[in-house]
């Protein structure tokens, strides 16, 4: 089976192509504004332009003609509706039955398709989204997430206030390993995180500090906050796998920070290359074939506020 999955959440237009189970395209565009933020309509724009040359890429690049597709996975959710609806009517225009993949889900599943993990405790940290993920019972549950902003906005909100350029994660990253801690508020309620009163401290911070300093504490405090919650996740799930995803998990810093949690636990650690923590097509056309051509419709809509534990997720047997 071939499978097309097609990615439009947000920054990033994807399209990915798997053939029986094995990815053999994964093309994408983003889009950037001069600020660096996000205005939807204009990512929208960017995705509705680009939509058919990402595809013929993927299909190039696959060596097939979009005759050869026999189902296609769109992202129909979480993310933001003029860029879902692009994505909606592009996918719409190529193929009548289309299956409706879950974004958080695809990237557990994209994880665990290229970790060859069976169950593992995904922590996705991305612009948009910090969550805490494990299967139970036949979904995916968040047992942990931001209750106000993703980390990744975060990172890029303080950079922003303390005139870095975008996007402001990398930049903070760099200059954290200079700088010393400074207190900081730690806000983590029950197993929920809420970011913007520490990036409004931080700020502060920057004013009174070298900058440096601001970057180093806020970044530990921030990481903290996320590792003592997937801490508590890992003891409370027992899960034997720990999967960090989503454009965050770049940060070397998050990175030793998880490895270490998963090796307190006897859990392994693993995550994706770059090319697959990202948003990408190949995770919706991974996800996709799992969820089979059984589920597909023909009133597809986008879902902008769809939880991964909404999800019943039928490819699991256990
Ligand atoms: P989603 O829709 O999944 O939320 P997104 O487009 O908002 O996706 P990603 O592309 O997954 O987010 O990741 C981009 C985010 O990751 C940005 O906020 C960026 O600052 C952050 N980021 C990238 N590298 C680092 C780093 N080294 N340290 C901290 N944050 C980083
Ligand atoms: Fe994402």
């Amino acid at each position: 089976m071939r499978v097309m999955g097609i990615e439009s959440t947000a920054h990033t237009f994807g399209v990915g192509i798997v053939e029986n189970g094995k990815i053999i395209a994964n093309e994408r565009d983003m889009y950037l504004s001069e600020k660096g933020g996000i205005v939807p309509t204009e990512a929208a724009e960017h995705h509705r332009k680009l939509a058919n040359e990402v595809m013929r890429r993927a299909l190039s690049r696959a060596g097939l003609s979009l005759e050869d597709i026999d189902l296609v996975g769109l992202s129909v959710g979480p993310g933001l509706p003029p860029c879902l609806k692009a994505g909606l009517d592009f996918a719409k225009s190529i193929s009548d039955s289309i299956v409706e993949v879950n974004h958080c889900v695809a990237h557990i599943e994209i994880g665990r398709f290229v970790g060859k993990l069976k169950d593992p405790l995904t922590v996705y940290v991305s612009g948009g989204n910090t969550q805490i993920i494990a299967y139970a019972g036949g979904r995916y549950r968040i047992f942990g997430e931001t209750l106000d902003i993703g980390l990744g906005n975060a990172y890029d909100k303080f950079a922003r206030s303390i005139g870095l350029p975008m996007p402001g994660g990398p930049k903070v990253e760099e200059l954290a390993k200079k700088g010393k801690y400074k207190e900081l508020p730690y806000t983590v309620k029950g197993m929920s995180l809420v970011y913007a009163g520490l990036v409004t401290a931080a700020e502060k911070l920057a004013k009174r500090y070298r900058i440096e300093d601001a970057c180093y504490s806020f970044q530990e405090t921030a990481l903290s906050m996320l590792a003592e919650v997937s801490e508590r996740a890992l003891a409370h799930t027992k899960k034997r796998e720990l999967l960090l995803t989503g454009g965050v998990a770049a940060n070397k810093r998050l990175r030793e920070i998880m490895k270490a949690v998963a090796e307190e636990h006897g859990a392994s650690f693993y995550v994706p290359d770059r090319e697959y923590c990202g948003d990408n097509g190949a995770m919706i056309a991974i996800t996709a074939s799992l969820i089979g051509k059984a589920k597909k419709s023909e009133d597809v809509d986008i879902k902008p506020n769809w939880r991964a534990d909404d999800v019943e997720v039928l490819w699991i047997k256990k």
